[in-house]
This record gives C-alpha cells, structure tokens and sequence, in this order.
C-alpha cells in the first residue's frame, strides 16, 4: 500500500504515514465490507438527491451511479482490490470510483460524512438481515402449528420442576413453544421500526450546510422517516443492541426447546425421534446418536448473550456524538445476526421432522400418576373442600405407590378405602383421554383447544 494511496481521502493535514500497526488495528475493512451493497445502495440514493437539490449536475449523478454499479459488479465478482489503508468499506469504494470516473468520484462525499453513511449502512443492512429472519421464523412457527395439528390428540405428560404433573397433549406442548416464538416476531417487528430511521445528512454530527433534501434520500432508501437529531443519529446504536436483546430471548427460547429435545431424545424419555441427518455419532461409542443440532443450539445462547453485553457495555460511556468505539458495534451484531439466522434455520428444518413416540409419552403419563389433581377435582364436585380431597388423593397416591399401581388400575372397592364419595363414574375422569379433554377452554390442553389455537395461529401468522 502506498502512502499515497493511504492519505488520499483524509492525509492533507498529516505530515507522517500511520504506523502500520496502527493502520491494521484500527482498520474496519476486514468485517464491514459485508456491507458493501449497502454501502453502493446509500451512495446511490445520496448522489441521486444531491443533483436534484442542484449541488450535483445530472452527468455527475449518472457517472456516480453507474460507476457504483459497476464496482458492486467487481467486488461480486471477487475482483475488488480491498485495501487495509483505505481502512475501511466506504473509503475502498469511494477509492475505486476516483480511479474508474476521475475527479467526479471525490465529489460524492459532499454534504455526507463517514458517520452518517456508516450508521446508513448498518442500519440498511440490518433491515435485510431482519427480513430475511422473519421468514426463518415464519417457517419455524408454521412447522409448529402443522405439528401441532397433527399432534393435537397425543396424550404426554405435562412437567412441574420436571416430574409427572397431570397429562398434556403434545400439540398443546408444542403450541407452548409456538408462543415463545410470536412473541419473539413481534418484538423482531418491533425494532424493525426503530432499525429503519435514516441518519443520514446528520454528516460528521451537526448536520450541513448544503441544500440536502433529506426526505427524497429517505424516500429513495425505503427508510420510514430521518433520525430527527444530528446528533443522536450519528452516536446511538440503540437499535443494534435492541436486536441483541430480542436475539437473546429468541435463543433463549431455542435453548429452552433443545433442552427438551435433548431430554426427549434420550433412551430414558424416549419420546422422540430425531432423523439421523440432524445427529451425530460418537467415534468411540458404536451405539451412540447425539442430538447435535439442539445441543449445539442450546450452546449458542452464550454467544448472543455475550454480544448484548458487548454492545450494552460499548454504549454507556460514550459521549455524544460519533466516537470510534462504535466501530466496535459490527462484529457482534453480525455474529448476533448469522447465530439466530443458523438456529432458527436448523429449527425450521427439524421441528417438522420430528417423530414422536406416541405410546412411550402416554405410557409416561399413566405411570406418574398424572390424573391425581382430576381426582382430587371430582371429589371436590361430590362436596369435598379442597384441601380434604387433596389429603385423600394423596393417601390413594401412596397406596398406588406401594402396590405398583395406578389409579386407574384400582378397583372401585379399592378406591373407596379413601373415601366413599368415589362412585363408578370417577374411571372417566381417571382415564389420560377424559383428563385432557376436560381443560376444554381457551389456552387449555384438550385437542379441540388445540385445534382451534392452531387456527388462530395460522391467522396470527399471517399477519
Ligand atoms: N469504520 C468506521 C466505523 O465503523 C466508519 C466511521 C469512521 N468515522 C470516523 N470519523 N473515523 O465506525
């Protein structure tokens, strides 16, 4: 690199080169030219709204335009020449564009600084990264509600502190975790708003002083509207770290998934079955077949968490306005950005493929005496309190454990040991079947419940 070529866009008041340390540490072209389209894409816009505001003349927008044109080519070609010296994405191209269209090439700049075009940038291509998440998710949440449907009537035991609470279908467990994630897309949604605000003609921090039509760069941008203060839209990178932060929660929500996957997948639960190509095998256990996917999910929370930390931590003491630290917001949200597209890829393609095994969940429910509480219901409906019914139930539980026995397998003279309210009619509330379909109301866990979720979960999607 020449030093020529170093202090072409910035070296008129320098009398010595940068140290070449120097130049390699604070260098940012080595991540940020991941953002070149968006880069070209604000170029573009800027040069189109400087002619019409008459600080440009129509040539020089046209020569603009298409000599961008013409590097997004090469750089998509691998052609591009990126140089450490030139520091970073916005001075490589606007570099290359003096060498290709001459002295109109130094002309773009005018009005615009690299702090405006460089928060312009991020937050155009976060806006794309959103998009394309949304879709991910959407695919994800649709897997769900199919599976859902499909698994509406399937009886498993529902968990508190992870033992046998009272039974559950599995469509309504997994419309649990079709939840977690419309929340996630709503909050997705949300910062998209607050990601898609133009920074830029804020320039360096003050604003500029050329005739600038900042609602036409926005227009031409899709932005919803200019960041009102100069100051603020060049120093804040709030939105980057509200995506960390529903980044977090959604892989949260993943990890809390993959654990249940992990838990389910093992010999000991057994209640499903995960097709061979989203495992793994051990080169030293033959029998082995490692639920790799959710493991590594669950994995990747750490990551995520650490990038919200990052950027939290990158943003408390700066004052305003630009500061170099900023520089610094690029690595985790990238990373931030590629982890939940991976997961949530991963998860779209999985969750569908999930085989469940219907007999060992409901064995598993039968076995944990999970049809206690509908007892201890049914003798409240013959007059029992409560708190008495819930003593009897207790008694019968231990009885039940002592003779290996649910309570669903004892006899109606066995049973009116414990209380003599217990009538032939309580084997229908002992029953997996009729336990479920008595939680027949909104948010319940019987399977027209279910159905009826998943029909509004569709509705929900696709808005
Ligand atoms: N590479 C820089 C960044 O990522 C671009 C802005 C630099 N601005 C400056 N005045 N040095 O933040």
């Amino acid at each position: 690199m020449s030093d020529q070529q170093q202090n072409q866009l910035w070296g008129g008041r320098f009398s010595e080169s940068t140290d070449a340390f120097v130049q390699e540490f604070t260098a940012s072209v080595g991540f940020d030219r991941r953002m070149y389209r968006q880069d070209i894409q604000g170029s573009q816009a800027h040069a189109t709204m400087l002619a019409e505001a008459g600080v440009l003349t129509d040539d020089e927008r046209d020569a603009i335009v298409q000599g961008l044109d013409e590097i997004r080519a090469e750089i998509e070609a691998g052609e591009f020449q990126w140089s450490v010296a030139l520091e970073d994405v916005h001075m490589n191209i606007e570099a290359r564009l003096t060498d290709k269209i001459g002295i109109t090439g130094k002309k773009l700049h005018t009005g615009r600084s690299r702090n405006d075009q460089v928060a312009t940038d991020i937050r155009l291509w976060l806006r794309d990264e959103i998009a394309l998440i949304d879709g991910e998710m959407t695919r994800l949440m649709t897997g769900l509600l199919d599976l859902a449907e499909r698994e509406a009537a399937t009886i498993m035991p529902g968990f508190t502190h992870l033992q046998t609470a009272q039974p559950v279908t599995f469509g309504h467990h997994l419309l649990a975790w079709f939840e977690m994630l419309k929340r996630d897309r709503e909050r997705l949604r949300d910062c998209r708003k607050r990601v898609n605000r133009m920074p830029l003609g804020a320039a360096a921090l003050a604003g500029t002083t050329y005739p600038i039509i900042r609602e036409r760069t926005c227009e031409l941008l899709g932005f919803d509207g200019v960041c009102e203060n100069s100051l603020d839209a060049v120093s804040d990178r709030d939105f980057a770290i509200e995506f960390c932060a529903l980044t977090a929660l959604c892989v949260t929500h993943l990890s809390r998934i993959s654990e249940e996957l992990v838990l389910w997948t093992s010999a000991q639960f057994n209640f499903i079955d995960l097709p061979d190509r989203f495992c793994t095998g051990s080169s030293i256990m033959p029998q082995k077949k490692n639920p790799d996917v959710p493991e590594l999910v669950r994995g990747k929370t750490g990551r995520v968490n650490g990038h919200l930390i990052a950027l939290l931590t990158l943003m408390k003491s700066q004052p305003l306005a630009y500061n170099k630290d900023n520089q610094e917001d690029k690595e985790p949200l990238y990373d931030a950005v590629d982890t939940l597209a991976g997961c949530l890829r991963a998860f779209a393609d999985m969750i569908p493929a999930l085989e469940p095994n219907r007999e060992v969940m409901r064995e598993a429910a039968r076995r944990g005496f999970a049809t206690a509480t509908d007892l201890a219901d049914y003798l409240v409906r013959k007059g029992i309190a409560f708190r008495d019914s819930h003593e009897i139930v207790g008694k019968a539980v231990a009885h039940g454990v002592d003779q290996k026995k649910d309570l669903s397998d004892m006899s109606l003279s066995e049973l009116r040991q414990f209380s003599d309210q217990i009538d032939e009619d309580v084997f229908e509330v002992l029953t997996l079947e009729g336990s479920v379909s008595a939680r027949n109301h909104i948010g319940g866990t019987a399977p027209d419940q279910v159905r009826a979720a998943v029909a509004r979960g569709r509705d929900a999607i696709s808005g």
